[in-house]
C-alpha cells in the first residue's frame, strides 16, 4: 500500500505527490509570517528602497549606502555568514540605512509591506548556474521581472552584472520581449565599486533595464511554488 502522511493514496497519485516532511508546510507558514513582520519593523510604511538580490558579503551596498545616506538600502541573500559579515561592515561604518535581510530574492518580494516600493534594484553576479538542466533554478528570468515591476515604479531602474556570457545574453535577449521593462543602453552607473566576485572575474558583461510605465501583474500570480523541503541551493 502506498501512503501520503500515513493516508492510503493511489499509484496514479503517487507518481507527481511531493511527500514533504511532517510540518514542513506549517514551518514555511511560520518563516514566511516572520520575514513579514522582521520587513514591517524593518521598513517605514511607505518607502522606497534601494535593493541588492543576493548581497553576498556586502561590499557594494555598504559602500552604496556610505555614498549615497539619503536611500535606504535592503540587501538579501541565502547566506547566513555572508550575511553576518554584511551587517558587520554597515555596524562599523555606522550605517542605518543598510540593512541586510535573510531571505529568498522571491519570498523577499512577497512579504514586502504593502507600501514599501523600489527605487533602484542591483543584482551583481547572480548564480549564473552554468550546467543546462539547472538553468531553470536561474533567479533573473522574465516571470522575476514582472513580478519585481509590481513593486517598482516607472523609472526604476534595475543594474546587472555577470562574468557569464550565457547568462548575459539570455537576460539580454529576454527584455525586449517584456512590457514592463526596457532595456536603458549607455547609462551610466551611479556608483562602481568591486564586489567579491567580480573581483575574481576574468572579465564580465553589464547591462541596465528601466521601468516602463506599462501595468504590471499583481505579485501574487507569479509567486515562486513552495520550495523544496531542503531549501534553494545555492552553487556559489
Ligand atoms: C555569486 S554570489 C554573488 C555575491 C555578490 N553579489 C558579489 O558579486 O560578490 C551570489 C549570491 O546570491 C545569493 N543568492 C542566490 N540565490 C538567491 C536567491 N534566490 N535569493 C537571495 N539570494 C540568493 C547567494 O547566496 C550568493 O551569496
Amino acid at each position: 500500500m502506498l501512503t501520503l502522511r500515513g493516508c492510503p493514496i493511489s499509484r496514479a497519485r503517487a507518481n507527481w505527490a511531493v511527500d514533504y516532511r511532517p510540518g514542513f508546510v506549517e514551518q514555511i507558514a511560520q518563516w514566511r509570517a516572520a520575514l513579514r513582520a522582521e520587513l514591517a519593523a524593518l521598513l517605514p510604511s511607505a518607502a522606497s528602497i534601494v535593493w541588492e538580490i543576493g548581497s553576498g558579503h556586502g561590499h557594494f551596498l555598504a559602500r552604496y549606502a556610505a555614498e549615497f545616506p539619503q536611500c535606504l538600502c535592503v540587501g538579501v541573500d541565502l547566506r547566513n555568514e555572508r550575511l553576518g559579515k554584511s551587517r558587520r561592515k554597515a555596524e562599523r561604518a555606522r550605517l542605518p540605512n543598510c540593512h541586510f535581510v535573510r531571505a529568498e530574492a522571491r519570498e523577499f518580494l512577497l512579504a514586502l509591506p504593502t507600501g514599501v516600493a523600489f527605487g533602484e534594484i542591483w543584482a551583481l553576479f547572480p548564480d549564473p548556474w552554468p550546467k543546462k538542466r539547472h538553468h531553470k533554478n536561474r533567479l533573473l528570468q522574465p516571470e522575476f521581472f514582472e513580478a519585481v515591476a509590481a513593486r517598482a515604479g516607472e523609472g526604476t531602474r534595475w543594474y546587472f552584472r555577470t562574468d557569464h556570457g550565457e547568462y548575459f545574453r539570455e537576460v539580454a535577449g529576454f527584455i525586449p520581449g517584456l512590457k514592463t521593462w526596457q532595456l536603458e543602453p549607455d547609462v551610466a552607473w551611479p556608483l562602481e565599486h568591486a564586489t567579491v566576485f567580480q573581483d575574481r572575474a576574468a572579465s564580465y558583461h553589464s547591462l541596465v533595464v528601466v521601468r516602463t510605465s506599462h501595468p504590471a501583474r499583481p505579485v501574487e500570480t507569479v509567486a515562486p511554488g513552495l520550495p523544496p523541503p531542503t531549501g534553494p541551493k545555492s552553487p556559489a
